[in-house]
């Protein structure tokens, strides 16, 4: 059976509070992947390696990291299309560590939840469903595709810059409720994007594009909030 080099980033708060890198020799089949050989790891070469992971499926977000330089889920990424020798692992860059590939991921979800992430209707008690045509779901057809795995939130130099900005993610869900024809809350909502901490921190570098793992684009996204900002703002338009 063939074998492949893992190179994993470790590091432990209670130990020596070093990072280091560790290498573990992994037997592989064709469908390996990057989490599966993890798990290898863990139950058979080395216990106290710590990641996180939950769906196996792509659809939860919980296993981004950093595999041979570029962001990738590890649950879908295959060891064997994986080029180079060893693989390195590492957790999403320039995030707060917990341990190991295990990140503080606290400021990147209460970003996301200043936004308002739900459909607000201006009566809490409305007479009748909301409809949405066929079309009007459709433009919603990639931003509901975000696993918040991130990645993009990872790689934006004004995060990095500006503890504050909101980033790509959380403003990729502004736009998925802004754009969502059955929201009825557009002053609410304007008023977590269009500030200090918002779409005008973007800088358009769109990095966020190519690490996103589902192949979104928050850039675009952005921008579109931009223009929803600046024609309330001149124009009053709310639509
Ligand atoms: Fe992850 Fe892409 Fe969503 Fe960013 S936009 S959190 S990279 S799925
Ligand atoms: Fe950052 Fe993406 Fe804007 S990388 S600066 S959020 S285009």
């Amino acid at each position: 059976m063939p074998e492949a080099t893992f190179r994993i980033h470790r590091y432990d708060p209670e130990r020596d509070g070093d990072r280091r890198w560790q290498e573990f020799t992994v037997p592989y089949e064709n469908s390996l992947t990057v989490l599966e050989g993890l798990f290898y790891i863990q139950e058979n070469l080395d216990g106290s390696i710590s990641f996180r992971y939950c769906c196996r499926a792509a659809v939860c977000g919980s296993c981004a990291m950093y595999i041979n330089g570029r962001y990738r889920l590890a649950c879908q990424t295959n060891v064997k299309n994986l080029e180079d020798a060893p693989i390195t692992v590492e957790p999403l860059p320039r995030m707060p560590l917990v341990k190991d590939l295990v990140c503080d991921m606290t400021d990147f979800f209460a970003k996301y939840e200043y936004i308002k992430p739900y459909i607000m209707h201006e009566s809490q008690y409305p007479e009748k469903e909301t409809l949405q045509s066929p079309e009007d779901r459709h433009k919603l057809d990639n931003p509901v595709d975000c696993i918040l795995c991130g990645s993009c939130y990872s790689s934006c130099p004004s995060v990095w810059g500006e503890d504050n900005y909101l980033g790509p993610a959380a403003l990729l869900w502004a736009y998925r409720f802004e754009a969502d024809t059955r929201d009825e809350a557009r002053k609410a909502r304007l008023s977590s994007f269009d500030n200090e901490r918002g779409v005008y921190r973007c800088h358009t570098i769109t990095n966020c594009v190519e690490a996103c793992p589902k192949e979104l684009n928050p850039t675009e996204a952005i921008q579109w909030l931009k223009g929803a900002a600046v024609r309330r703002r001149i124009f009053g338009r709310w639509k």
